[in-house]
């Protein structure tokens, strides 16, 4: 069965195959980002409920409760709030 986003409340159809930042941005959902690698931190939210994978390791300054969009991908269903 195919994971669910949950942006802000609203949920999305989850492709696990792409990062984070690529599904928001194919549901034409507006996210911040930049460096697109790790580093930056622009894509930086919270992360409500689910586990991500890097596949690239984020290098940005993270809280605890934080993902990076850009470079990582879901391992279940994900809800994160911007
Ligand atoms: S866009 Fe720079 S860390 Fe994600």
């Amino acid at each position: 069965m195919p994971h669910t986003l949950t942006v802000d409340g609203k949920k999305y159809p989850l492709n696990s195959q792409q990062t984070l930042l690529e599904n928001l941005e194919s549901q034409a959902i507006k996210a911040e980002f930049h460096c697109r690698d790790g580093h930056c931190g622009a894509c930086r939210c919270t992360l409500v409920s689910g586990q991500v994978n890097y596949i690239t390791y984020p290098m940005a300054y993270l809280r605890e409760n934080e993902i990076l969009l850009c470079c990582s991908q879901s391992k279940s269903d994900i809800s994160i709030t911007r």
